[in-house]
């Protein structure tokens, strides 16, 4: 699997939103990680469909807007008219995760689901077939710039064991605390796609930033993947 990073643009200056973005992608970002958050399913209020349309002709890279909302089917019609190009829900925000799923891939975005650091892995066993991507929290989900939580990297490799052992092909997601002293672990577990904000837009450039973060990725990737 190739190694993606999406830089979280809700660490960016939000003044200047596009251009830091830009700056992320000319450093090596492959998506844009886009965290949409209601207030109710998380303790904070970030934005929604509006943003995703305003980012759409900043870049045709893949728009990978995470919901980190109650009932996300409402507004899955609206992030698709906005140009999102990757979806993913919260198992814990969703009764009927399975049509969830679907309604996002009908839609024409890819579905991903996610899961809280205090859900088990278990808890998607019959939707992995349906899925582009997991997304697995290493923070609780609600503010950049948390400490990365060590419990992940356990659940990246079961992932990593689980699509193996059952022939599937879905991508592997990590966000949260994930930045240059953090990455080697969860690459070698199984990682491919490294959601980053402050280790990104933080301090200093976020080109340099990125490009930094890549090489220090790739270089954990497993010998065996090359
Ligand atoms: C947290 C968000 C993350 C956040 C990550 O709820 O889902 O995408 O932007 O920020 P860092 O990389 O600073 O932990
Ligand atoms: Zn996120």
């Amino acid at each position: 699997m190739k190694i993606e990073l999406a830089p979280s643009i809700l660490s960016s200056n939000f003044a200047q939103l596009g251009n830091d973005a830009l700056q992320a992608i000319e450093g090596g970002g492959t998506l844009l990680h886009v965290d949409v958050m209601d207030g109710h399913f998380v303790p904070n209020i970030t934005f929604g469909p509006p943003m995703v349309k305003a980012l759409r002709p900043v870049t045709k890279l893949p728009l990978d807007c995470h919901l980190m909302i109650e009932n996300p089917d409402d507004f899955l019609e609206q992030f698709a008219e906005a140009g999102a190009d990757m979806v993913s829900v919260h198992q814990e925000a969703c009764r009927h995760l399975h049509r969830t799923l679907q309604h996002i891939a009908t839609h024409g975005m890819k579905p991903g689901v996610v899961i809280n650091p205090g859900t088990p892995v278990e808890t998607l066993i019959e939707v992995l077939p349906m899925v582009h991507h997991v997304l697995v929290m290493s923070v609780n989900p609600g503010f950049g710039g948390q400490e990365f939580l060590p419990l992940a990297v356990d659940k990246i490799a079961y992932l990593a064991e689980l699509r193996e052992a059952l022939d599937l092909n879905f991508r592997i997601e990590v966000d949260g605390g994930i930045a240059h002293d953090t990455v080697a672990q969860v690459v070698e577990a199984g990682a491919d796609m490294l959601v980053a904000g402050s280790a990104i837009f933080g301090h200093g450039g976020a080109e340099k930033n990125a490009r930094e973060f890549l090489e220090v990725a790739r270089a954990a990737v497993p010998a065996v993947q090359g």
